[in-house]
């Protein structure tokens, strides 16, 4: 079984990826948080960073772009192919205000029209250069029937690989994903599939699996595998527990590798306090402690909580 580490913008930077890779080691394919060309600037020096081939050593990973405009997308993809690139992700999924608002992510959705301009523009280009482009959608903008079309224009491009969030731009990340959807998917598309969307736990995966009769791979996860690190341990069957000391080897690496890249210390700690928000869910019991800590002003006072949260 393979799996994917989904994007999360400010959360699975080249930091996290290298820290997680080195630990843990069974995720088959990283995706990188999108970066978002502009007018002859394919990508921020910030973006730049947090794919550069040195900071992404020993990591499969995917660069993804998030644009409804061809041209700034072909720019971006030379300069990832210049990188040493073969795959890109399209992002056609986040749900965003300010994204949408620029009719970007889940918005391009929605034109339907413009939207095949823009694959026909890009495929030509990656047909023409050997890459491939995957593409990371949801069902549609306002309305899950949105996907029947979808994925009629999808099934007209040579996509790579199409990873379904079977949520529509209005749902955000909440409620239970639209099942009945991805299972249109797995009926009517003609591309490689990838379900994303709510694994949590082994059990997630496998209610999945009863309720689609097949097995899915791969799979994508995201907030499931920030929260729980050892899921893709326990999706692949190598472990039914969590591993404590990976763990604390996880945050550890983090820690030290935030402070030498973050100031003041303040950043530092709200950075730890974002994953925080993912993992306290681990510590049943510990909610004092874990409130402090996410409070704290002092590395100090930081560690303190860290340590009576990790004691045993
Ligand atoms: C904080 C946050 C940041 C995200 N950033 C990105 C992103 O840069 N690109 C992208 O395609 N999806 C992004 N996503 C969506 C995730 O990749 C994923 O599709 C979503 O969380 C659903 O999967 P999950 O239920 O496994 O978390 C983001 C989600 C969150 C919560």
């Amino acid at each position: 079984m393979k799996i994917y580490a989904a994007p999360l913008e400010g959360v699975t930077t080249y930091i996290f990826r290298k820290a997680y890779n080195e630990i843990y080691g069974s995720v088959d394919k990283y995706f990188a948080p999108f970066v978002s060309p502009a007018e002859n600037r394919p990508m921020t020096h910030r973006e730049k960073k947090d794919i550069a081939p040195e900071n992404n050593e020993g990591i499969n990973l995917v660069p993804q772009i998030l644009t409804c405009r061809s041209d700034h997308f072909i720019d971006a993809a030379k300069a990832l192919h210049s990188m040493g690139y073969s795959e890109i992700n399209l992002n056609l999924g986040c749900p965003s205000g300010t994204v949408c608002a620029k009719g970007k992510g889940a918005a391009f959705l929605q034109e339907t029209d413009a939207l095949q301009v823009f694959l026909d523009a890009i495929y030509s280009y990656s047909e023409a250069e050997n890459m491939k482009i995957s593409i990371k959608t949801r069902l549609g903008y306002t309305d899950p029937e949105e996907f029947h079309d979808l994925v009629e224009i999808f099934n007209s491009f040579p996509v790579s690989e199409l990873i379904v969030h079977p949520r529509i731009r209005t749902d955000f990340y909440k409620g239970e994903p639209r099942k009945e959807y991805f299972a249109y998917a797995l009926e009517h598309a003609k591309c490689p599939l990838v379900y994303n969307g709510n694994i949590f736990s082994a059990e997630d995966y496998e209610e999945l699996v009863r309720s689609y009769g097949s097995s899915l791979d791969p799979i994508m996860a995201g907030r499931g595998l920030i929260s729980d690190p050892s899921l893709p341990d326990k999706l692949k069957g190598f472990t039914s527990e969590t591993d404590f000391a990976k763990f604390r080897r996880l945050h550890d690496t983090l820690y030290h590798e935030y402070q030498k890249v973050l100031s003041p210390d303040i950043n530092v700690l709200h950075k730890m306090r974002e994953l925080w928000t993912y993992w306290q869910d681990l510590f049943d019991g510990k909610d004092r402690d874990i409130k402090r800590l996410l409070k704290a002003k002092k590395y100090a006072e930081y560690e303190d909580a860290v340590d009576r949260i990790l004691m045993d």
